[in-house]
């Protein structure tokens, strides 16, 4: 039998407000790939824990969770649908509360070591633009294409803060600085998974692009490599 062609993988990553599921989104519907944003997978899996009252400083209590759960990403009506064992979550894991309990899912290597075979197996079936924070690094150092994408800390507050206000949230640029940089540090400092910058990655400054800037940043350097 031939084989299957090989399916296009972009892997993006970067910080925390950095642009990148705004402008993975765009690329993967330019491109007809499919968008993976691996953080609402953390993030529905912090949402069963919390739920089932796993106690988040219990490694191996979380280790099972992850084992025992399936969280698949897809798209419903044109709008992303995570769903944790069936169940579409996607409009209850964006809460500040669930933002700040993701890094103890996060850090624990048997959580990622299962989070990563879901991210592998659905990138390899379809090919897809993925993006998170070891997507270039550990699930696919050998991607097509791999960028970095960063923002000076401010700016990145900045665009959190605008979009915060917009729906309705009465926290303020203060608040959100602080929560900025703990999610740098957590992100930048665990063991597995670190957010760093793969060698081979491009690396992208946004602070001063625009969200189609960027797009078509990316889409130039893709159609150069
Ligand atoms: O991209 P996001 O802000 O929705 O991600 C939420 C958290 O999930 C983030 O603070 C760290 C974690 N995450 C991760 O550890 N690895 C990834 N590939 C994606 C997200």
């Amino acid at each position: 039998m031939a084989r299957q062609p090989k399916k296009t993988v972009i892997a993006i990553d970067g910080p925390a407000g950095s642009g990148k599921s705004t402008v993975s989104k765009l690329i993967a519907k330019r491109l007809g790939l499919l968008y993976i944003d691996t953080g609402a997978m953390y993030r529905a899996l912090t949402l069963k824990a919390i739920r089932l009252g796993v106690d988040l400083e219990d490694e191996g209590g979380l280790v099972e969770l992850a084992r025992s759960t399936d969280v698949e990403l897809g798209y419903k009506y044109g709008k992303q649908v995570v769903l944790l064992d069936g169940e579409d979550v996607a409009g209850l894991i964006r809460t500040a509360d669930l933002t700040n309990k993701v890094k103890y899912i996060a850090r624990v290597p048997g959580v990622r070591h299962e989070m990563v075979r879901m991210q592998r197996r659905m990138g390899e079936k379809s090919g897809a633009v993925m993006e998170g924070r070891d997507i270039t690094t550990v699930v696919f150092p050998d991607a097509d294409y791999k960028f970095y994408l960063d923002a000076d800390p401010e700016e990145r507050a900045h665009r959190r803060f605008k979009e915060l206000k917009e729906s309705g949230s009465p926290i303020t640029l203060e608040e959100i600085n602080k929560d900025v940089i703990a999610r740098d540090e957590s992100d930048m400092k665990r063991s597995v998974g670190a957010l760093k910058v793969a060698d081979d990655a491009i690396v992208i400054d946004t602070t001063d692009l625009s969200v189609d800037g960027v797009v078509d940043e990316i889409m130039n350097k893709i159609s150069q490599v």
